[in-house]
């Protein structure tokens, strides 16, 4: 059951339709008079079989769900579809085709409506994702995005103004969680798989590499990636022949190394700038010792930490309704021409 918690002062009773639909998760969520009413998520774990994400297979699932979901979200809210005075939805970046279901899903219904349409940039959902808890960030805060695409650490100083300090030169966070799942026949996603296998297990049954890059914010994880195969390679041939115990030790210790690439940079700023927030955000900000190890790194440098709950760290259309409330708000208006698009670098207030 939702907690009905205020995320923006009352505002005579605006009602925000939000729908996010970049990946794998359908979402659908209304805020109404500064309260998140409803944030349905519809997570399609058949792609499970193919190891992956199928953007074909996905499309067509957000196409089946979508149109349910909202009226199930409406009703949970105990609001009708006239009653709307804003349509919000993800443009970019994701899967192209999974982009246009609820993109073109928005845009008619806003026009049928004759209300405004907002399309929001899934990471900057991410990123003021914080804003749907109690306890909010405080600007000037620094903010790790940690998603299956993206990795990033931000300077966030206002709804608009955003640095970015530091990214991944290759694979992202939850990539790696992903791909090193595989490798040890564990399965899509791969983050909570590590996890769960990784619980309680020591962390140093191999001390695997963390990378470091010319610009002393960026991470690099491919690396890692290749010396976690050159050791399976090495000590046992290939993935089928570990034992399963040897399974979880170098899942613990793969988990360690990434959680320690994170925290270092997030480290390294903390030393240089002045910020009066921590914010830890996207799906692999649902890891436990991430979260853990980042409550210490927060403590030690007396900073406010918000890590948003689990439902708020994944795919969910919460994010996207806030954001896109946030940007109406501010003044910013769209058209209907506005397209899909894959890449951050694209409409983005990320500089
Ligand atoms: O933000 P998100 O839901 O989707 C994207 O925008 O990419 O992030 C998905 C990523 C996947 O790579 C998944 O393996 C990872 O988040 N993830 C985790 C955990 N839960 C999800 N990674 C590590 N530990 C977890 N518990
Ligand atoms: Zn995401």
């Amino acid at each position: 059951m939702l907690e009905k918690v205020s995320i923006l002062p009352k505002d005579g009773n605006f009602k925000v339709l939000g729908i996010e639909s970049s990946c794998d998760e359908t979402s659908v969520a209304v805020i109404s008079d500064g309260k998140l009413l409803s944030n349905l998520i519809s997570s399609q774990d058949f792609h499970n079989i193919y190891g992956g994400v199928v953007p074909e297979l996905s499309s067509r699932a957000h196409l089946q769900i979508l149109l349910p979901l909202v009226k199930k979200s409406l009703q949970e809210s105990g609001i009708s579809l006239n009653q709307i005075d804003l349509v919000c939805a993800t443009a970019g970046p994701g899967l192209i085709g999974a982009l246009l279901v609820g993109l073109t899903f928005a845009k008619g219904l806003s026009y049928s409506l004759q209300k405004p349409f907002v399309p929001v940039n899934h990471i900057e959902g991410h990123i003021f994702s914080g804003f749907l808890m109690n306890d909010k960030p405080e600007f000037p805060y620094l903010c790790l995005v940690v998603s299956g695409g993206h990795t990033l650490l931000l300077l966030v100083e206002s709804d608009t103004q955003i640095t970015k300090l530091g990214s991944t030169i290759d694979d992202a966070a939850g990539e790696a969680f992903d791909k090193i799942s595989k490798l040890l026949g564990l399965g899509y996603p791969g983050g909570p798989k590590i996890q769960e296998i990784a619980e309680g297990k020591k962390n140093n049954f191999v001390d695997f590499p963390i990378a470091r890059c010319k610009n002393e914010y960026d991470f690099s994880f491919s690396g890692l990636k290749t010396s976690v195969l050159r050791f399976i390679q090495k000590e046992y041939g290939d993935a089928s022949k570990i034992s399963a115990k040897d399974i979880s030790s170098i899942a613990a210790s793969f988990q360690y190394s990434a959680v320690r690439a994170l925290l270092n940079n997030t480290e390294k700023a903390l030393n240089k700038f002045n910020v009066n927030s921590i914010s830890l955000v996207g799906g692999v900000a649902a890891n436990k010792m991430l979260r853990s190890e980042f409550e210490k790194v927060a403590s030690k440098y007396k900073k406010n930490l918000i890590i948003p709950s689990l439902e708020f760290c994944g795919d969910n259309a919460a994010m996207i309704a806030y954001r896109g409330l946030k940007l109406h708000q501010a003044g910013i208006k769209y058209d209907y021409d506005f397209n899909a698009y894959a890449s951050l670098s694209d409409y983005s207030f990320i500089k």
